[in-house]
């Protein structure tokens, strides 16, 4: 039983996924933190009569908010409108995840710190710089949460081929914007791709990595996705907590790490490809990451894939980086 932190949990994302945090007999209190109605959402979730405690923190109580936090969740920050790259909420979320990162230094420096606010690729570098930088870091703790790729690709596979369920785990790698996310169909059992024109696959694989651009059309300047989102992030987190807190082990997810998370599988992709992060399946346990599962052998298409995620992911991280390393 711990306390578990969302940052940003009065927004699109923050309010859903607490509720279905509110849900887990893991967690004893559960702390919402936002610079705006964040005791508003507390005092009505705090009315469901589940186990865990539930208050909320405004603007000025973030270090009271993240006090000894087991787990930090962070959906805080803009979404994007139509028309805009992930990348282009950097000028504002970057300052939001630094600031936040330093709380989680001050107040709760062991927890877990789950990051959702984009763009990923670089929010992930932020928050290790700043632990980096307050002599906290483990890199077993800090994850980029991606499953949102690994839910929509399970979902549109079913889609493409009815018999294939909708549950069906599907491998995503590289990282969580465009051409780096990439997602490796060939994995899926049953000879999946083998049944797919190489125009059908292309189509599929495109929908994949511009999912999240199908939403924040429909939603029309309205943001981008959040329900989804809340489901992926309550999956991820209560999955996490039942490796670290129930002990459960063999618990796999696809995550955005640092690859110091498991040196012993990544020193080789780390010196070949020269990333320092990368999504890749994730096993649980215990202390955060416990293995970092190597990439299978993937086809000839998804080799290309990884050629063009590379370059972009470099320049993602070291926007990210920089952003804490060359400050004063
Ligand atoms: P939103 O605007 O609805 O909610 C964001 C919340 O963050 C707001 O309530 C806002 O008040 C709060 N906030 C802003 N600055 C803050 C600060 N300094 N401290 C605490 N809270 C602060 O946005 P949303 O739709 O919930 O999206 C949030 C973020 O998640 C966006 O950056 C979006 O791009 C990202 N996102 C990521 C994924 C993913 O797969 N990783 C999926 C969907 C959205
Ligand atoms: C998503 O994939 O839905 C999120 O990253 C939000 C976005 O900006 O598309």
């Amino acid at each position: 039983m711990v306390k578990v932190v969302i940052c940003g949990a009065a927004g699109g994302i923050g309010q859903p996924l607490s509720l279905l945090l509110k849900q887990s007999d893991l967690i004893s209190h559960l702390a919402l933190f936002d610079v705006v109605n964040a005791p508003g959402v507390a005092a009505d979730l705090s009315h469901i009569n589940t186990r865990s405690k539930v208050t909320g923190h405004g603007k000025e109580a973030m270090s009271e908010a993240l006090k000894d936090a087991h787990t930090v969740v962070i959906p805080a920050g803009v979404p994007r409108k139509p028309g805009m790259s992930r990348d282009d909420l950097f000028k504002i979320n970057a300052g939001i995840i630094r600031d936040l990162a330093e709380g989680v230094a001050n107040n709760c420096p062991n927890a877990f710190v789950l990051v959702i606010s984009n763009p990923v690729n670089s929010t992930v570098p932020i928050v290790c710089e700043v632990l980096k930088k307050h002599g906290v870091f483990n890199p077993k703790k800090v994850f980029g949460i991606s499953t949102l790729d690994v839910v929509r690709s399970s979902r549109f596979v079913s889609e493409v081929n009815p018999a294939v369920d909708p549950s069906t785990r599907v491998t995503v790698v590289g990282g969580h914007s465009g051409v780096t996310i990439v997602p490796l169909l060939s994995q899926i059992p049953g000879g999946f791709v083998d049944g797919l024109s190489e125009e059908k696959l292309g189509e599929l694989t495109h929908r994949i990595q511009y999912g999240g651009d199908e939403v924040v059309k429909a939603k029309d300047g309205a943001g981008s996705a959040t329900l989804s989102m809340a489901y992926a992030g309550a999956r991820f987190t209560l999955k996490l907590l039942e490796a670290t807190v129930a002990g459960k082990s063999g618990l796999v997810e696809s995550s955005y790490v640092n690859l110091d998370a498991d040196v012993e599988h990544t020193a080789e992709f780390k010196s070949k490809t020269g990333l320092d992060y990368f999504a890749q399946d994730v096993e649980f346990g215990t202390e955060g990451v416990s293995k970092i599962i190597p990439l299978p052998e993937v086809s000839a298409y998804e080799k290309k894939l990884l050629e063009a995620a590379i370059p972009e992911l470099k320049i993602n991280i070291a926007k990210g980086a920089s952003f804490i390393t060359d400050s004063a």
